[in-house]
C-alpha cells in the first residue's frame, strides 16, 4: 500500500533529530489524518495525528489493545511483558494492577515528597555569584531530574542514578548515536533491557529478603511486592517488570520538558516575562508539557475490524497515536505554535488519555512546578548559546544537549 505522501515518513528517526516533525504532522492532520505508513513489504502501521482520533485510540481499549506492544520499536514483535506489566495489560486486569500503585503514587507523590524533590532540584542547577554569568548544558543538568523523584520512591541509591539514566535512554532512544551500542539499535535495546532487568532483579531479591518494612511505610517496590491481582501476589518477574516500567516512564520523559521550554522562551525573548510571574507557574507547567510532548507516540493494535474516522482498519493492524501532533492540533489549540502559559483550557494529551493515563502525572507536575520555580528564582535571564541537539528517536522527543548562559538573580530578589 502506498502512503500517498512519500515526503512523510514518521518511522524515520532522522525526522525527529534533523527534520521537522511538526511539518510532517501538519501535512497528515490536514490531508491524511488516518494514514498508512509502510515499514517493509509486510509491515506497516496506521498513524493518527488529529487530537480527536488520538484521544479515541487511547481511550477506546475495547477496540484497541495495549498487549501487543505500545512503542513502535516493538512493531511486528510480541511484547513479552503483556499481561504482566501494567502499561501493556488491558482492562480489567490492568485496573486491578493500577489501583494500588496509583494510590501509592498519588499518596506519596506531591506534597509528601516536595521537600526532597526541591532539595534535589537545587543540586541540579548550578549556582554562580550574583553578577557573574555562568554557562552550562541545561539538558545534562536535567538528565537526573526524574531520578531525583523516582530514586526515593523506589528506594534507589543515589550513586546508581547516572547508570540508570544511561540504561533507560538505551531502551527508549536506541536509534540515538549517543546511546546506541556498536551492535546497532536491536543490540542496544537488548542490552539495556537485560541490564535494567538484572538491576531490578537484585533490588527485588534484597527487598524480599528484608521483608515488610518495620515502620509500615514501604516504597513502591514494597507496594508491588504486596500487590494481589486476581487472587495471587505478583511474581518476582512481574514486580521487576513494573519497576522497569516506572523507571522508563519517568526517566525518558520528565527530563525533556525544561530544555524544550527554555529553548522556546530564549528564542522568543519571553523568559524574563514568564519568570517574574509566579502566579502563572501551574499554567507554565501545563503549557511546557503540551509544548514538549516528550512521549511522541504510543501504539495500539485493533482488536477487530473497525472504522477509524472513515478509514477501514483491519483486525490486528497497528495504530500509532502521535501525542505531539495532537497537542498542536489547531482544531483544539488556538495558535498551537505559540508558547502561552496563560492558555485556558489546556487539555493537552502529553500524559495520554483513557485507562493508561500516566500513573505518574501528579508527581511529574509537582516536580516540574518545583523545577521551574527554582529555575525562575535562580536565574534572571537565560540565553541559548549553541545549537540544540535533538534525540534521534521516534518515541522520545527531547533535546539532549542545550548549551545556555544564565545570569543569576541578585539574592535579595530571588525566591
Ligand atoms: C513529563 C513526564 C511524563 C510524561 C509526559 C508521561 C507520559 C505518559 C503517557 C503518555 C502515558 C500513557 C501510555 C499509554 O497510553 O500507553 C504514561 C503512562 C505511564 N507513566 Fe508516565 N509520563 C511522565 C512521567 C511519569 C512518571 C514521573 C512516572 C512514575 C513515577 C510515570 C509512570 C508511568 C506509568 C507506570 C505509566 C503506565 C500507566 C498505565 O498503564 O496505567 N510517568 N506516561
Amino acid at each position: 500500500m502506498s502512503t500517498g505522501f512519500p515526503e512523510v515518513n514518521l518511522a524515520d528517526p532522522d525526522l525527529y533529530a534533523e527534520g521537522d516533525p511538526h511539518a510532517a504532522w501538519r501535512t497528515l492532520r490536514e490531508r491524511a489524518p488516518v494514514h498508512w505508513q509502510p515499514v517493509s513489504d509486510t509491515l506497516g502501521f496506521w498513524s493518527v495525528t488529529r487530537y480527536a482520533d488520538v484521544e479515541r485510540v487511547l481511550e477506546d481499549h475495547a477496540s484497541f489493545t495495549s498487549e501487543q506492544g505500545t512503542l513502535l520499536s516493538l512493531l511486528g514483535r510480541d511484547d513479552p511483558a503483556a499481561g504482566r506489566q501494567m502499561a501493556v495489560t488491558d482492562p480489567p486486569r490492568h485496573d486491578r494492577m493500577r489501583a494500588p500503585l496509583h494510590r501509592a503514587l498519588r499518596l506519596r507523590s506531591a506534597e509528601a515528597h516536595a521537600d526532597l524533590i526541591r532539595a534535589g532540584v537545587r543540586e541540579l542547577l548550578p549556582e554562580a555569584p550574583p553578577g557573574e554569568e555562568l554557562t552550562f548544558d541545561l539538558s545534562a543538568a536535567c538528565a537526573q531530574l526524574p531520578l531525583v523523584v523516582l530514586g526515593p520512591l523506589l528506594g534507589l541509591p543515589a550513586a546508581d542514578r547516572p547508570r540508570l539514566v544511561r540504561l533507560a535512554m538505551m531502551c527508549a532512544a536506541e536509534d540515538d548515536p549517543e546511546h546506541q551500542l556498536p551492535g546497532g539499535p536491536a543490540a542496544t535495546l537488548e542490552r539495556g533491557h537485560r541490564e535494567l532487568f538484572a538491576y531490578f532483579a537484585d533490588l527485588v531479591r534484597d527487598r524480599r529478603r528484608r521483608g515488610e518494612p518495620a515502620d509500615g511505610h514501604g516504597d513502591l517496590v514494597d507496594v508491588l511486592l504486596a500487590m494481589e491481582v486476581d487472587g495471587r501476589r505478583l511474581t518476582p518477574g512481574e514486580v521487576l517488570s513494573n519497576c522497569y516500567s516506572l523507571l522508563l516512564g519517568a526517566s525518558v520523559t520528565l527530563a525533556h520538558v525544561p530544555p524544550a521550554t527554555v529553548l522556546e522562551l530564549s528564542r522568543t525573548g519571553r523568559y524574563a516575562h514568564w519568570a517574574t510571574r509566579p502566579e502563572l507557574i501551574d499554567g507554565c507547567v501545563e503549557e511546557a508539557l503540551r509544548w514538549a510532548s516528550p512521549a511522541s507516540h504510543f501504539m495500539r493494535h485493533a482488536r477487530r475490524p473497525l472504522d477509524l474516522a472513515g478509514v477501514p482498519v483491519a483486525r490486528g493492524d497497528a495504530v500509532v497515536a502521535w501525542l505531539g501532533s495532537a497537542n498542536h492540533d489547531p482544531a483544539v489549540f488556538e495558535r498551537p505554535r505559540v508558547f502561552d502559559p496563560s492558555r485556558r483550557p489546556n487539555r493537552h494529551l502529553a500524559f495520554g488519555a483513557g485507562p493508561h493515563y500516566c500513573a505518574g502525572a501528579s508527581i511529574a507536575r509537582v516536580t516540574l512546578r518545583l523545577f521551574f520555580a527554582e529555575l525562575f528564582a535562580r536565574y534572571e535571564e537565560i540565553e541559548v548559546t549553541g545549537a540544540p541537539r535533538r534525540a534521534r528517536s521516534t518515541f522520545l522527543s527531547g533535546i539532549t544537549h542545550l548549551p545556555v548562559r544564565v545570569r543569576p538573580r541578585r539574592k535579595e530578589v530571588a525566591r
